[in-house]
């Protein structure tokens, strides 16, 4: 990940933070349909899932210079998804999921470079927890 990746969404993370909720609902929403085969996946999801899932992205955004914070959060993350099997090629998905979110929701404040900087670190992060998952499942 870039500085200047960085830089963008440490500028946007208090208006994510403010609006974490409406970009998870929304993400859902078209997550489930556009790839209504991801539902089954969230059979067993609790009610809050979409809260925890929202403030998973803000500390994200919050500790994207100390990432060493995220280490208890990440292992959460890695023992859910293993639970729930979720696979690689879900990532892009959510990726989707998630870009299109923001974009809808923060309007015209998500430029071009924001949209960039957003699909960049959620491809980092989501390189960190494929590789996690990937040692936890084949240790299981
Ligand atoms: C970078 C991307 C992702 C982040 C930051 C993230 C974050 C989280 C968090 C914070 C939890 C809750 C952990 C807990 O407290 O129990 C969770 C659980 C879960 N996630 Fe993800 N996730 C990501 C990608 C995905 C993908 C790609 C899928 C599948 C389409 C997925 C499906 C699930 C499911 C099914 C659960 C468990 C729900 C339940 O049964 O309670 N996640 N995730």
């Amino acid at each position: 990940m870039t500085e200047n990746t960085k830089e963008i969404i440490k500028s946007t993370a208090p208006l994510l933070k403010e609006k974490k909720d409406e970009i998870t609902e929304t993400m859902y929403k078209i997550l489930f349909e556009k790839y209504p085969e991801t539902k089954i996946l969230f059979k067993d999801a609790s009610d809050d899932q979409p809260k925890k899932l929202a403030n998973a992205i803000y500390a994200y955004a919050n500790n994207i210079d100390n990432l060493g914070n995220l280490q208890k959060g990440l292992e959460t993350m890695v023992k859910a998804h293993v639970k729930t099997n979720i696979k690689p090629e879900h990532y892009p998905m959510v990726q989707d999921a998630l870009l299109s979110s923001i974009k809808k929701t923060l309007g015209e404040v998500c430029t071009k470079d924001v949209e960039n900087a957003w699909s960049s670190a959620y491809e980092f992060l989501a390189n960190i927890l494929i590789n996690k998952e990937k040692l936890a499942y084949s240790k299981a």
